[in-house]
């Protein structure tokens, strides 16, 4: 009921009599009142004059699996495929619990809270409800992992792009996995491969995203104030999470259609977006940190860096960890 009154709303754009809307879904005008009340109590803003009836001004804030659908066309690919949690431990660990289940590719889960949000090197990832959008997606790519080592840099583009769609500004990677924006940063990227131990190919791999929409500096811990921003932050103005998460799903679908087959041009648009390269890092080895130059970024997504002595070496990610020499980027 709360659905259909939302649906003719949006179609309608404009008033609409409760007396019209109580004759389209065949129910009394008190029940469609009462309907709006309880959408007004989720944080939809509806208006309502005299004579003219109800108007939809502004979506919830909340993050609702019918609202990330109505930012999707009917027919859209994945659509059909993606489950939504108010709370969850991980959506990576979801995603590869299902994948076990025998789940198809493009399995996309999106949650408002986690409880257990995973980063790379097992760091955790902060995860609060109310702000953020935490995806994953399961793909099931058709090929060994060598064809897959732009996969998390195909990831960071594809995010580029969709933030840019929704809080019209485009954010930089800080290689290989972070989007920053004014040396903070703004998202994070996490993919794991599962390989198939006989053939050695990839039996399924999960991307994992999790993006700072809404928060405010105060909603940070304190000691990650320096480090972390929020979309809105930088876009100075509010960031709506329903259409970021569907604009998130569409950027996958189209990464995941020229993944195999595009690698060189994704790479380039990759190299575009990257601040790294040009800039003085440290790398971290274990417990030894080395200094160089980062040149450039191959197309398997590897770090090419010179290092004082003037030799170059292209470093993977899984191997080190960079900072900036003047802080987090
Ligand atoms: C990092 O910055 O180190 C990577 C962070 C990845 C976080 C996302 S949120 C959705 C998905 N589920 C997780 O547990 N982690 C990823």
């Amino acid at each position: 009921m709360k659905d259909a009154i939302l649906t003719i709303l949006r179609q309608a754009g404009d008033y609409l009599s409760g007396q019209e809307i109580s004759r389209t879904l065949g129910v009394s005008r008190t029940a469609v009142w009462k309907a709006v009340e309880k959408l007004r109590q989720e944080g939809y803003i509806i208006e309502s004059a005299p004579n003219r009836g109800y108007r939809l001004s502004q979506a919830t804030p909340q993050l609702r699996l019918s609202e990330i659908l109505a930012h999707l066309p009917p027919d859209y690919p994945w659509r059909n495929s993606i489950t939504f949690f108010e709370s969850i431990d991980s959506t990576n660990s979801r995603a590869k619990a299902m994948a076990a289940a025998n789940a198809p590719h493009g399995t996309v889960l999106i949650a408002d809270e986690q409880t257990g949000g995973r980063g790379r090197r097992g760091r955790s990832f902060l995860s609060p409800p109310g702000t953020g959008v935490y995806l994953s997606v399961l793909l099931r790519p058709d090929c060994v992992p060598s064809q897959l080592m732009h996969l998390t840099c195909a990831t960071a583009v594809a995010m580029c792009d969709a933030i840019e769609e929704v809080a019209h500004f485009r954010p930089g990677i800080k290689w290989t996995n972070d989007l920053v924006s004014h040396n903070k940063k703004l998202a994070g990227i996490l993919t794991e491969l599962s390989l198939e131990a006989e053939s050695g190919q990839v039996q399924y791999a999960v991307v994992g995203i999790g993006i700072n929409c809404c928060q405010e500096e105060r909603d940070f811990p304190p000691e990650l104030r320096e480090m972390a921003a929020s979309l809105s932050m930088i876009a100075g103005q509010t960031v709506d999470r329903n259409a970021l998460a569907a604009a998130m799903v569409k950027a996958l679908i189209q990464m995941d259609a020229v993944l195999l087959t595009n690698q060189s041009a994704i790479m380039e648009r990759y190299r575009a977006d990257c601040i790294t390269i040009g800039r003085e890092v440290s790398l971290r080895r274990g417990d030894t940190v080395r200094r160089g130059r980062a040149l450039d970024v191959d197309d398997n997504g590897a770090l090419v860096v010179q290092f004082s002595d003037g030799h170059t070496e292209a470093v993977n990610s899984g191997e080190v960890s960079i900072r900036g020499m003047y802080g987090y980027v």
